[in-house]
């Protein structure tokens, strides 16, 4: 049975461990900062010894994940190989999706393989982890044997894999980033124009919840710029008008915000082909006109 080793007894390391338990993998070490971690880990997985010794927790396995923080992964690794914890022919693997493989190359050097794993999801607890992980996408970063050991650990989360090209992973991480947070952002953004119209935050999240839902399926239908409808897609340059003026009323510190997601959103109108070049001139200047009059930094007021 293929030994595992999980250090960093947080929210992705818990249920690393926990998955790969199920799908016929030992978890030999855990290994955290604090004892206390690293034996609530070991009790929810069932199996592993809990220590604060890294390099014994890692030592004691065949592919070692390091699911410290980022800002800890490579001292982290430079710690267990100078420590000797790293077993030759073992393969170490991150999952952070920021950060470079080659943050572990102390491992490399200690005679391991080295790979990056990263989850292309939001994975906020342990709970949420082990219900979400199954059936995501990964992003893999490493060379042709580490990639044949990680896909045979994709078959236990049934992921889907994404190998990306060497230097890539801060666009790639920046794009999910933008997808994910921004989106938690943007309806931020909207709940606090229904919230200036009026309108409960509570009411307004759950009347847009639908609308969430229904854009998400049009994305998955039809793609991008595709999916793109609204005011600006048709080229309705009175409409966004009177939402400038409304803003810039209302809500005067949103104003710059909505005119560069409006510009953004111009330029996907005119590549999917339903808004006309003059019109979106027209409306392009609109927002370049209430832009630059509102103020571009943003502070949230309540
Ligand atoms: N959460 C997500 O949505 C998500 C998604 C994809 C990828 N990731 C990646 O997965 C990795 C782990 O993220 P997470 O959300 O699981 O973080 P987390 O819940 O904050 O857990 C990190 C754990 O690392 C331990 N740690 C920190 N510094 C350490 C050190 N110097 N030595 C030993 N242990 C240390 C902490 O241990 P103690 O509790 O013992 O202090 C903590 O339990 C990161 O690289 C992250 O980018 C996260």
């Amino acid at each position: 049975m293929i030994r595992i080793a999980i250090i960093g007894a947080g929210s992705v390391g818990t249920a690393v461990g926990y998955l790969l338990s199920r799908g016929g993998y030992s978890v030999a070490g855990i290994g955290s900062r604090s004892i206390e971690s690293a034996r609530r880990a070991g009790q929810f997985i069932g199996q592993g010894e809990a220590s604060t010794d890294l390099a014994h927790a890692a030592g004691q396995a065949d592919i070692v994940f390091i699911t410290t923080s980022d800002d800890a992964i490579e001292q982290v690794c430079k710690d267990i190989a100078a420590q000797g914890g790293f077993r030759p022919g073992s393969l170490v693997v991150h999952t952070s999706g920021a950060l470079s493989v080659d943050i572990l190359d102390s491992a490399r050097q200690a005679g391991a393989d080295t790979a990056s794993m990263h989850p292309l999801q939001s994975l906020p607890s342990v709970e949420d982890a082990i219900r979400n992980m199954p059936g995501s996408w990964f992003c893999l970063e490493g060379g042709p044997e580490a990639l044949e050991k990680l896909r045979e650990m994709l078959k236990v989360f049934q992921g889907r894999e994404l190998v990306i090209q060497p230097g890539g992973k801060p666009l790639y991480h920046a794009g999910a980033a933008a997808v994910s947070n921004f989106l938690v952002a943007t309806i931020g953004f909207g709940l606090e124009l229904h919230q200036a119209a009026g309108i409960s935050r509570q009411d307004s999240l759950r009347a847009l919840l639908p609308l969430i839902q229904g854009t998400l399926k049009n994305i998955e239908h039809l793609g991008i710029p595709e999916a793109l409808t609204g005011p600006i897609a048709r080229g309705d340059e009175h409409t966004v008008e009177d939402h400038l003026i409304s803003i810039a009323r209302e809500k005067p510190e949103l104003l710059g915000l909505y005119c560069r997601l409006g510009k953004y959103t111009a330029g996907l109108a005119l590549e999917k082909g339903t808004l006309k070049k003059d019109f979106a001139q027209r409306i392009l200047g609109l927002l370049d006109r209430y832009g630059s009059s509102g103020s571009s930094i943003y502070v949230p007021d309540r």
